[in-house]
Parts: structure tokens; sequence; C-alpha cells
């Protein structure tokens, strides 16, 4: 994505903090993980659905900051459809790309929230399928 101006970035994150994309359960989903912030109490759940290790359906519920909830929106958006060795790739680097570095240095807690969260959903399915593995092997 190409680096958004400063105005464009704060009337796309607040754009997707009040219509946030993808914002609903899912009802079975491979794996469902709340994150949270211990230094302020926001949270993210996240939805994830996987089929042949992609990214099936990601969705997501939540209560916090601007920042937090829309740039797990905008998460959702784009990593519909991406595989789980793609999102272990993400990083700091890729939050800032995704909604301006100027956001991200100056809240980063807030604008890793969604990432960190989604990291832990694959490494969870990831050792979910190993057990299976195992207990069918
Ligand atoms: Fe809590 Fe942003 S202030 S995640």
């Amino acid at each position: 994505m190409s680096e958004l101006d400063r105005s464009e970035q704060i009337e796309l994150l607040l754009d997707h903090f009040n219509n946030p994309r993808n914002y609903r359960q899912i009802d079975n989903p491979d794996v469902s993980l709340q994150g949270g912030n211990p230094g302020c109490g926001d949270i993210v759940t996240l939805y994830v659905r996987v089929h042949d290790d992609r990214i099936e359906e990601i969705t997501f519920t939540g209560e916090g900051c601007t920042i937090s909830q829309a740039a797990t929106s905008m998460l959702t958006e784009q990593l519909n459809g991406a595989s789980l060795a793609e999102i272990e790739a993400l990083d700091f680097h890729s939050v800032e790309e995704m909604i301006g570095s100027e956001m991200v240095h100056t809240r980063p807690k807030c604008a890793t929230l969604g990432l960190d969260t989604l990291k832990k959903v694959v490494k969870i399915y990831r050792e979910n399928e190993l057990r299976k593995n195992l207990e069918d092997g």
C-alpha cells in the first residue's frame, strides 16, 4: 500500500472506527481469541476460519481506543485470504505500512493489538493441527 498523507490516514482510521469491517462473530471458528492491552483494558476478539493453510474468514469484535479498533478492522479487511506463512512474516513495519508510521510510533501498543492477537491465533491453529496429526498418526 502506498503511504497515505497524514489527513488521509486519519480519515481512514476514523472510517474504520466508525464503520468497522467484518465486525461480527463466526459460529464455528477454528480459533477465536481475545487479546487485550493490560495498560488500558482495551480488547479485541478475533474469530478465524482456516482452509488449506489460508485464512478463509476473519472477523472481530472489540472495545477500545480508535487506533486499536480501526487497525484491527483494517487487518481483517487486508488479510482475508492470506496464507498463515504470510501472517507469520508480518511485523511492526507491516502495521506502519497499513495505518501509517506516525500513528504506529505514537501509539504502538494500540496499533499492534490486532496483529499480535492474530499471530497468537496462527500459533494456536498450528499447535491444534499438530496435535490432531499426532493423535491420528
Ligand atoms: Fe488501549 Fe489504545 S488506549 S489499546
